[in-house]
């Protein structure tokens, strides 16, 4: 993507560029097909995410039970002054995952004179709307949107950056859906992608009381059991699969061994699917496994950050203990 082809016709007002690399259907199709193929059966998280998935994950993010969201506003706000120090002025900040623009605006209105800001989301809509907000509220920062993968190596426009160091900002513990391995792997990209004097400033979950992680991923008012059914809805509508929504039901739990939220589909009987011309059989209580959200302790997140070629600068926790964010710098750089 060196020389970007941004699409001009979808580009937001006050937007500069608009890169659409958005995943093939066929790709979702090939995803859902070998995951249901498996013997425990899996579909990626990312597939959560089309408009529907991205309004149901703004609700959840309002729900007195999920207290990422307002942890880490308010630690980016408390943190302001010390995170601009660390990061300096004048730099072109990269989001991962960016969501709402909840967050880049607690970010951008702390740092020094940003030059620049590139939204990275597999939800194009979202992605687009974040992008425009963001140029409205901040006309003089030069802002652009990829819509992408962001687990492939996403080769950036190479004019990124130019006028400033790449700031990587990676929040909301998004890190805690890839498994630790694969976790390392992408914050290898991410360290290729800053540069040798590029940061990165993320967000990630504490491991805490079950009962608290429980209650975060099973809202009273249902809003996480919807964007994980919104996943059977995409296959429904998307691609023309053929299963009754009603004879699955959401799961969540805290997998304290394996350190993380698991989140399931079970099926309510016997009963068989079909996609994409394929028959699969789910006996009653068999589940589809759709979402991990590893939660860290600051120890296990450093171990995490180093082995990928980082060194955490800084770390900030909230006074309960719930959330985290960390700076780091590429080691060596
Ligand atoms: C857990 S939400 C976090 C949203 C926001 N950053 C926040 O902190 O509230 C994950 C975000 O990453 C996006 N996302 C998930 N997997 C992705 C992938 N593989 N490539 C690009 N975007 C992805 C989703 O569309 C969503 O906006």
């Amino acid at each position: 993507m060196s020389s970007p082809a941004a699409d001009r016709r979808e580009t937001p007002e006050g937007v500069a560029y608009f890169i659409d690399k958005k995943p093939d259907p066929a790709d979702f199709l090939a995803d859902v097909l070998a995951g249901l193929s498996k013997s425990s059966k899996s579909v990626p998280p990312k597939f959560f995410y089309d408009e529907t998935g991205s309004h149901l994950f703004n609700k959840i993010c309002e729900t007195p039970e999920y207290y990422v969201t307002r942890t880490e506003v308010a630690l980016l706000e408390t943190y302001g002054a010390e995170i601009s120090r660390l990061a300096g002025p004048s730099r072109a900040v990269i989001e991962y995952g960016c969501g709402s623009s909840l967050k880049i605006n607690a970010l951008l209105n702390c740092l020094t004179d940003p030059a620049e800001y590139l939204a990275i989301d597999i939800s194009k809509k979202h992605l687009l709307q974040t992008a425009e907000d963001i140029a409205g509220t901040h006309p003089t920062i030069r802002v652009g949107a990829v819509c992408a993968d962001f687990s492939r190596d996403l080769d950036l426009p190479r004019t990124v950056g130019e006028g400033g160091r790449r700031l990587a900002f990676f929040p909301g513990s998004t890190i805690g859906n890839q498994a630790p391995e694969e976790a390392e792997q992408f914050l290898k990209i991410v360290r290729k992608t800053v540069g040798h004097d590029g940061s990165l400033l993320i967000g990630v979950d504490l491991e805490k009381d079950s009962k608290i992680l429980n209650a975060a991923y099973n809202d009273k008012d249902g809003h996480t059991a919807s964007f994980n059914l919104n996943l059977l809805h995409r296959i429904r509508s998307e691609l023309l699969g053929k299963l009754n929504m009603s004879q699955f039901r959401h799961d969540a739990f805290f997998n304290e061994r394996l350190h993380r939220v698991e989140m399931h589909l079970v099926s309510l009987c016997d009963q068989e699917i079909s996609v994409g011309g394929q028959t699969f059989h789910f006996a009653n209580q068999e589940t589809i496994h759709t979402e991990n959200s590893y939660k860290y302790t600051v120890d296990r997140f450093t171990d995490l950050a180093m082995s990928a070629g980082f060194r955490i600068t800084e770390t900030w926790i909230d006074p309960d203990c719930l959330f985290s964010i960390h700076y780091l710098e590429v080691y060596g750089g």
